[in-house]
């Protein structure tokens, strides 16, 4: 079956890259962690990017979307990148970013969902949802420990990403069911 809906495949083929870059990460920020309850909650989080990253090719497979070589190679290498810069860069940045990508990766999936609907295709919507809310999870780990951090203030004024800021419009306290989840993310930022 074709996928006739050009953004939809691009943002699969991005997404599958992406989140080897994500794992990627994960693993240096886990091995550069002395704390080990911290260490083994990044672990299970680069576990959960390996897992999306294997619905997504799922997905991809069933409309026979060739992944993209190019995002493959720039991902790996921002991925390998950010791993390495995990060792020089102290305890809070890693966190910090990481966060903030995470907040930014939330709506990447109901955008999916927006799109597929825009198809009729409702088939993925149980699998993006829970990809979707996994990743605001992410997200709130990263800020629950940053929360009483000195520079969050700072980097949050900055990056537009913390307390008081994040990429979208999921509150895990109050949570859509999967079948209202298709109202999250239809503005561009929020
Ligand atoms: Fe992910
Ligand atoms: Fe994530």
């Amino acid at each position: 079956m074709n996928l006739d809906h050009p953004k939809l495949v691009n943002l699969l083929r991005m997404a599958y890259s992406a989140e080897k870059a994500a794992a990627l990460a994960y693993t240096g920020h886990a091995n550069s962690i002395k704390d080990p309850e911290q260490k083994a909650a990044i672990k299970q989080i680069e576990e959960d990017e390996w897992n999306h990253r294997r619905e997504v090719l799922a997905i991809i497979r069933r409309y026979d979307i060739p992944v993209s070589k190019w995002y493959e190679i720039k991902f790996h290498v921002i991925g390998r990148l950010i791993s390495a810069c995990c060792y020089v860069i102290g305890w809070f940045m890693p966190f910090y970013f990481a966060g903030r990508l995470e907040s930014g990766n939330v709506c990447e999936y109901f955008r999916m969902m927006h799109y597929f609907e825009e198809v009729e295709i409702t088939d993925h919507h149980a699998t993006l949802y829970e990809m979707g809310i996994k990743e605001k999870e992410h997200e709130m780990f990263f800020l629950e420990k940053l929360q009483s951090h000195r520079l969050l203030p700072f980097f949050e004024k900055v990056f537009a990403w913390g307390k008081d800021r994040t990429f979208n419009d999921v509150d895990l306290e109050a949570k859509y069911s999967m079948e209202a989840s298709t109202r999250y993310c239809r503005q561009e930022k929020s």
